[in-house]
Formats: C-alpha cells, sequence, structure tokens
C-alpha cells in the first residue's frame, strides 16, 4: 500500500509528457488540407477515400538547398505545411546544407527534440541548457555522426571542415516551429522597443539601433 501513492505520481508525470507532445493520432493518418477560413490545434484531414500513395511521398529533399546568403547555409524543410501525410503523426524531418562556413544561426524549436545525422562535412554543433545547468554542449560531428538536441533548447551547427555539409534531422513534431533567436529579437517588424532591448542586454541603445538595422537574414 505504502507504494501506491509513488506510483500515481508515476503516472500523473508520464500523463503530464505525454500531453508536452503531439497527440497520438486516432485514425490511420490524417493527410492535411489547409482551411484558410478555420483555425483549430491542427489541420482538417483530406477525405481518406481521396488520399493516394503520392500523400506520403516528399522529394523536397532531392536537390541540395540555395546557400548563396549570408549564413551560407539553407533548411529545407518537411513539416505539415510541405507534407502534408505528416499531419498528427508526431514527426518531421529537415534537410540542412552547408556551404564553407556555413551557419545554422541558434533556433529554438518550440515543440520538438531534433535528432541529427552528417551525411557530409564536418559540422560543430552544440545546445543551450535552461538555467537548471546554464552550460553548453557542444561536440565536432563527422559523417555518419548523430547527435540529439533534447526538446526547445537553443542550439547552432557550424561547418568547420574545409568542404560543404549536409545533415539531415529528425524531428519530434509534424509542427515543430522555429524561432530564429538573432532574428526573433532583433528583427521584428514594428521592432521590440528598444529600451526593452538595451536593459535586457545591457548595452547602449545605439548598439540596439545599430542591431535593429541589420539585415537579419533567414536560411529558413
Ligand atoms: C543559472 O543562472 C541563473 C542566473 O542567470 C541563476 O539564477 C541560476 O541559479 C544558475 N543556475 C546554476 C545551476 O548555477
Amino acid at each position: 500500500m505504502k507504494f501506491l501513492p509513488i506510483s500515481l505520481l508515476i503516472l500523473a508525470l508520464a500523463t503530464a509528457t505525454a500531453f508536452a507532445y503531439d497527440l497520438s493520432p486516432l485514425q490511420d493518418f490524417c493527410v492535411a488540407i489547409n482551411d484558410p477560413k478555420v483555425f483549430v490545434n491542427g489541420k482538417f484531414c483530406k477525405n481518406p477515400k481521396q488520399v493516394t500513395a503520392d500523400d506520403f511521398l516528399f522529394k523536397g529533399f532531392r536537390y541540395p538547398g540555395n546557400t548563396a546568403n549570408w549564413l551560407r547555409s539553407k533548411v529545407t524543410r518537411a513539416f505539415v505545411d510541405q507534407f502534408p501525410g505528416l499531419n498528427t503523426l508526431g514527426i518531421s524531418m529537415a534537410r540542412i546544407d552547408f556551404a564553407l562556413g556555413g551557419l545554422n544561426p541558434p533556433p529554438t524549436p518550440p515543440r520538438e527534440t531534433a535528432i541529427l545525422v552528417v551525411a557530409e562535412g564536418t559540422l560543430l554543433v552544440g545546445f543551450i541548457t535552461s538555467n537548471q545547468l546554464n552550460n553548453t554542449f557542444t561536440k565536432v560531428l563527422c559523417k555518419g555522426d548523430v547527435f540529439v538536441f533534447p526538446i526547445s533548447l537553443i542550439h547552432f551547427q557550424l561547418n568547420i571542415g574545409k568542404t560543404p555539409a549536409l545533415a539531415f534531422a529528425a524531428l519530434s513534431s509534424h509542427n515543430p516551429g522555429v524561432i530564429t533567436i538573432p532574428n526573433a529579437v532583433f528583427r521584428l517588424k514594428p521592432p521590440i522597443l528598444a529600451d526593452v532591448l538595451n536593459k535586457a542586454f545591457q548595452v547602449d541603445k545605439k548598439v540596439v539601433d545599430y542591431l535593429q538595422a541589420q539585415f537579419w537574414c533567414d536560411n529558413n
């Protein structure tokens, strides 16, 4: 009897964890259709009788992404918006191309854990913990290496090799979302009040003006 409260606690924790991720599907599939007039948590299903094998195929990773930008990297998404067959399945992917020196700048993925495999090249990767530890975990990855970025933590990948690099990531949500930290802080239109930023970053207002005036490249 004295173990009962502990098992209840474990059950409660397990339930809380289950609700923190995409909900489990209640049917074989629910190929997404867009209805721009109605907003729900997720997307409506295409009539299952009209679903074909093509709904479960995504060809967007066949060709390299265009890395001719300031960051010298390109993220090609296979999220539910690009790949409607993923709807309700709690999973998605990204292809990330890196030119020499290319950086995928710190995003925080609000609803995903990401697991990344390097297909070509050498990447320096890392993530930043919350104030539980105030730490960063970084590693140099070679072709074939796999690294996991725990859910929601800010992370980055930088090509430190002498060749272009290519990586694929699997993500634990069909609609993970992305908040690219520098862009989210400095590129917003209308901008965040300068007083907020100069106090938060402890810099002169001129520095904030300078940063807000920059062009913030989006590699997504
Ligand atoms: C991390 O830093 C915050 C302040 O920024 C502090 O409150 C917290 O105690 C720190 N955590 C550890 C484990 O040092």
